[in-house]
């Protein structure tokens, strides 16, 4: 039969690295080029067909902004996964992004998926973080990584596909 399974999945992040883009091409294959920054967090919800069970994740999109920041580990305590988005184009966003990973690892659950986000690859000529760079750190560091962009709809469903199938054996 087919099962439905909830995973609670976490998106952290900078300031306009692409967090609630990212939710919005998942749940509601949009796109807006003038996307409000997020207040405190948003919660969105989206199913998966991942191989006979079908994933429900329940979205916690976080505010990148500095002063939310004590609000996060209410959203990812608790997470089956994360997904921590930089954006290729802004080295601060990539500094930011192992910011939360370290968070994650000395605060969060041992058990939650973690995922690292390169968003904006559809913004190559721009790029300022290298693919390998990204790669080595997120192979070092045991996450799963991917580019992403929310404009072009490049990996999005992927990175959940990916993580839904990774939670299935926990
Ligand atoms: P906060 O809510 O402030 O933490 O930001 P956020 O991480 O949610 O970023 P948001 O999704 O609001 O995106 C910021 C800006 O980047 C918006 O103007 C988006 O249109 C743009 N953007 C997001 N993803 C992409 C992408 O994949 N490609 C391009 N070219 N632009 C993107
Ligand atoms: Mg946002």
């Amino acid at each position: 039969g087919n099962k439905i399974r909830n995973a609670k999945l976490v998106l952290l992040g900078d300031v306009g690295a692409g967090k609630s883009s990212l939710v919005l091409r998942f749940v509601k294959g949009q796109f807006v080029e003038f996307q409000e920054s997020t207040i405190g967090a948003a919660f969105f919800s989206q199913t998966l067909a991942v191989n006979d069970e079908t994933v429900k994740f329940e979205i916690w999109d976080t505010a990148g902004q500095e002063r939310y920041h004590s609000l996060a580990p209410m959203y990812y305590r608790g997470a089956a996964a994360a997904i921590v988005v930089y954006d290729i184009t802004n080295p601060a966003s990539f500094t930011r992004a192992k910011k939360w990973v370290q968070e994650l690892q000395a605060q969060g659950n041992q058990n939650t998926i973690v995922a690292l986000a390169g968003n904006k690859a559809d913004m190559l000529d721009a790029r300022q973080v290298p693919a390998e760079e990204a790669k080595a750190y997120a192979q070092e560091n045991g996450l799963f990584f991917m580019e992403t962009s929310a404009k072009t709809a490049i990996n999005v469903n992927d990175i959940f596909y990916e993580i839904g199938e990774m939670s299935t054996i926990l």
